[in-house]
């Protein structure tokens, strides 16, 4: 019956994101499902929770839906109304209204389950290192973003509006997001894996600014 559940969800989500282009397309939800499932059994968290809250994650995202998060979180209900326990259902949605980031300088609300802990990482480390770079720079691309502008400097927002309002370069996103994931890792395999992408990030920016000034 499990089994039944994932695959019935993981036919949703792909419909559901398949044609997105801001960086939150079916493969993004595919890699951040993958990687909750690695992180899922290294951290001892329920695995059917942890899929389905991470197949889902993005559906109710503020971004889509015309920012209405509470319509994404009806249509989650409506799917799985006959396949989980309401209980279940109820922290799958509290998993998925609490995941995503507010800004540089806001606190996020915190996970209370494992499994919320778990698939909160998984989407934040698919943010950062090789693919997290592709991504700000497919957004900055799908939004009309400057890579770099050096008299722009990067924003500490101090509520969600100013992170949601933010219209800065690409580049800037590192500073206000990229590079402050490593330190909100809620599990100890996630911060692992944060580790060594993080430092990626750094290799890239150095490179980055050494070509920037024709150094390199
Ligand atoms: P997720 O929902 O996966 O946590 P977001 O919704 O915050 O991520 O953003 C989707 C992708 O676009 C992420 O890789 C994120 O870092 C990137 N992104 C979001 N805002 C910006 C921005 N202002 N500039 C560049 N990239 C951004
Ligand atoms: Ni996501």
């Amino acid at each position: 019956m499990n089994n039944d559940v994932i695959e019935k969800t993981r036919a949703f989500a792909q419909s559901f994101f398949e044609d997105e282009g801001s960086g939150h397309d079916w493969w993004h939800v595919y890699r951040v499902w993958q990687t909750a499932k690695h992180l899922a059994s290294e951290e001892g968290a329920d695995s059917t929770i942890v899929q389905v809250a991470a197949l889902l994650h993005d559906v109710s995202d503020w971004k889509l839906h015309g920012g209405d998060e509470q319509k994404g979180l009806q249509k989650i209900r409506q799917l799985l109304a006959d396949d989980l326990e309401p209980a279940v259902i109820d922290k799958i949605c509290d998993i998925i209204s609490k995941i995503s980031y507010k800004g540089a300088g806001v606190k996020a609300a915190p996970m209370d389950s494992l499994e919320g802990r778990v698939v909160q990482d998984a989407d934040r480390l698919d943010a950062i290192g090789a693919l997290g770079i592709a991504r700000a720079f497919a957004y900055g691309g799908h939004k009309g973003r400057l890579i770099y502008h050096p008299e722009y400097k990067p924003e500490m927002h101090d509520s969600f509006e100013a992170y949601k309002n933010n219209s800065g370069p690409s580049i800037n996103h590192f500073y206000e997001k990229l590079l402050l994931l490593k330190d909100r890792m809620n599990t100890a395999t996630g911060k692992k894996i944060a580790e060594q992408r993080h430092q990626f990030m750094e290799q890239y920016l150095e490179q980055f600014f050494k070509e920037w000034h024709g150094e390199s």
